[in-house]
């Protein structure tokens, strides 16, 4: 990857983010879980013939052709495909950020047409993480608050919430920058502290977007290895959407993309190789204003 770290914090924190969180080792109840089927029990995400139209003015886009798909616990994927293809689509069809035009998806076996949208955030809230480009950190929280603020709208308690994100963010090395608010970070440290943030409430998946693309390659390598760690550690499910051939080597599973459908997939055998990679980062979204920022971050967290 190429030389990224500290210098271009306007395009490069602006990036990411995310949130979080988690309920530690959650369980559905017994009735629920006794309802479903072992290997419905096994998945962490099924999708089937999803289909995803955008409609801009008279015309219709297809972004997602009938995409079946699914991950099970404890996997760790990466998709890739070239730019347009419906990546970022994908992830916001599964992780139920976004309606999907035809099909179904099932979260840990529940199909999520049948939650409200009220549930659908708790559910976000509470069991997942997002490394997305689009959400971004808030810039008049310090670091630290913005660690801790999936914690706070969970309902976790504000001295615990601060103890737990200051762990966070000592796990991404950046707790000596806790009070550091996001403009005052490199853009690399801007991104593990949305890191930090997408880990903080122990989700049991994280959707990653991008999640290393503003990082150099020893500090992709470090947070990849990190949570490689916690998915053998901890069974944390990831699906990490990524340009770099780098990243996917490290995963379990590579699906590959095309035109908005599935057109392969393998499984590689091989360390995260990110040594000597092109930067590939940097959509049209990328950089976002503030106001936007805050738009969307109260949009995943289901505030304001
Ligand atoms: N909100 C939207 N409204 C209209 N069209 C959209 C919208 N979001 C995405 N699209 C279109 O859907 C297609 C898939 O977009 P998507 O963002 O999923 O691609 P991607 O694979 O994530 O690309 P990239 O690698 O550049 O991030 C593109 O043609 C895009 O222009
Ligand atoms: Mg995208």
């Amino acid at each position: 990857m190429g030389p990224t770290s500290g210098s271009d914090d306007t395009q490069q924190g602006d990036h990411v983010q995310n949130q979080m969180v988690i309920e530690r080792n959650g369980h559905m109840n017994d009735s629920r879980s006794a309802q479903m089927s072992e290997s419905a029990e096994q998945k962490m995400i099924r999708a089937s013939g999803v289909v995803k139209e955008y409609r801009t003015g008279t015309s219709t886009l297809q972004a997602l052709k009938g995409v079946d798909f699914s991950v099970t616990k404890g996997e760790m994927v990466a998709v890739m495909g070239p730019s347009g293809c419906g990546k970022t689509t994908l992830l916001n069809c599964l992780s139920g950020l976004d309606d999907v035009t035809e099909g179904q998806v099932w979260l840990e076996g529940v199909d999520l047409a049948t939650l409200s949208d009220k549930q659908r955030t708790e559910s976000r809230a509470r069991r997942m993480g997002f490394i997305f480009q689009v959400y971004n950190l808030l810039p008049v929280l310090s670091a630290i608050e913005n660690v801790e603020l999936p914690l706070l709208v969970s309902g976790v308690k504000s001295r615990e919430a601060r103890d737990r994100s200051r762990e966070a963010l000592r796990t991404v090395g950046l707790e000596q920058w806790a009070t550091h608010r996001p403009a005052e970070l490199s853009g690399g440290q801007r991104q593990r502290v949305t890191i930090a943030r997408a880990l903080v409430n122990n989700p049991a998946i994280v959707w990653g977007d991008e999640p290393t693309g503003a990082l150099d390659s020893t500090n992709a390598t470090e947070i990849l290895t990190l949570m490689r760690e916690l998915n053998r550690t901890q069974g944390l499910t990831l699906v990490l959407v990524t340009h770099d051939p780098g990243v996917g080597a490290g995963c379990d599973r590579i699906v590959r993309m095309r035109d908005g459908e599935i057109v392969g997939e393998e499984r590689p055998s091989g360390e995260f190789g990110l040594d000597g990679l092109g930067v590939t980062h940097g959509t049209e979204d990328s950089v976002q204003m503030p106001s936007r920022t805050a738009q969307l971050t109260r949009e995943l967290y289901g505030q304001g």
